[in-house]
């Protein structure tokens, strides 16, 4: 089945992907791809799963004004634009197999892994590398693991750790400014046909830690991981103060 975009011009064609939040599908340009964002949510590698209606759409919605935001302060990106409610245009790229994770505030896997204290700011931004394997459940490696294993380059390296550092002030600035304190995220990159590094995948409340700053809500996944309950809620809050955010 075919179903013609309306800014892009472009054609869906085949689904080349499918992962736990996402679906990817060829175009008729073989550099673009479409991305649907899909209504499941899932954790602890998939063991925990619920369909949520309007899910998809709220992810679709934060991510690409996230990127919009990235993009007018010159990052890199994969995102090209918001097609309709649940889908995206995007660079086709192959996906480097690292989920790089920023921290600013101490919780989540680095306090169970190594027993520190929850909630501590850490003195600097705290970066961590992960190989993405479902089947080894995404353990933690280090640069010399990536390099060793021909997962990624020096210089691939530099610049991940160099854009994720920008991305870490610009998202702080903007969510500061919304309220919101961005306590950790997680981020994907890849390359396109003609080599470039662009940052890839999406930016919402599936892959950051939001908290409210004047309650400490969370306003992210972790409401699901936790069963806090209000999961929808949360997703709606952020997406209210972006869409509402001056330009
Ligand atoms: P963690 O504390 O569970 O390692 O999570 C760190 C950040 O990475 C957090 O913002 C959630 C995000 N994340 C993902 O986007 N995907 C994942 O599979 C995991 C485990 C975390
Ligand atoms: N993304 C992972 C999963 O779906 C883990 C998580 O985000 O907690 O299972």
């Amino acid at each position: 089945m075919t179903s013609s975009t309306d800014s892009s011009g472009l054609t869906q064609g085949e689904m080349i992907y499918e992962g736990k939040a996402k679906r990817l599908y060829n175009t008729d340009n073989p550099e673009r791809t479409i991305i649907e964002y899909k209504d499941s949510f899932t954790a602890f590698n998939g063991e925990k799963r619920a369909e949520m209606s309007g899910k998809g759409r709220l992810n679709n919605l934060i991510s690409s004004n996230i990127f919009e935001y990235l993009a007018d302060n010159d990052v890199p990106l994969h995102y090209i634009e918001r097609i309709d409610e649940n889908r995206q245009l995007a660079v086709k790229v192959k996906i480097f197999p690292l989920e790089v994770v920023m921290r600013n505030i101490t919780t989540g896997s680095l306090c169970k892994r190594l027993g520190v204290q929850e909630g501590l700011h850490l003195q600097r931004p705290l970066l961590e590398f992960y190989y993405k394997d479902d089947a080894l459940g995404d353990p933690i490696v280090t640069e010399d693991h990536a390099l060793l294993f021909g997962w990624a380059t020096e210089e691939d390296l530099f610049q991940i750790k160099r854009i994720t550092l920008r991305v870490n002030d610009l998202l702080r600035n903007l969510f500061s400014s919304l309220g919101i304190v961005l306590v950790d995220f997680k981020l994907e990159f890849g390359r396109d046909a003609a080599g470039n590094l662009l940052l890839s995948d999406e930016i919402s409340p599936d892959t950051c830690r939001f908290w409210d700053s004047s309650t400490g809500d969370r306003l992210d996944k972790d409401r699901f991981r936790k069963d806090l309950g209000d999961v929808l809620g949360a997703y709606e809050e952020i997406w209210r103060r972006l869409s509402e955010r001056k330009k």
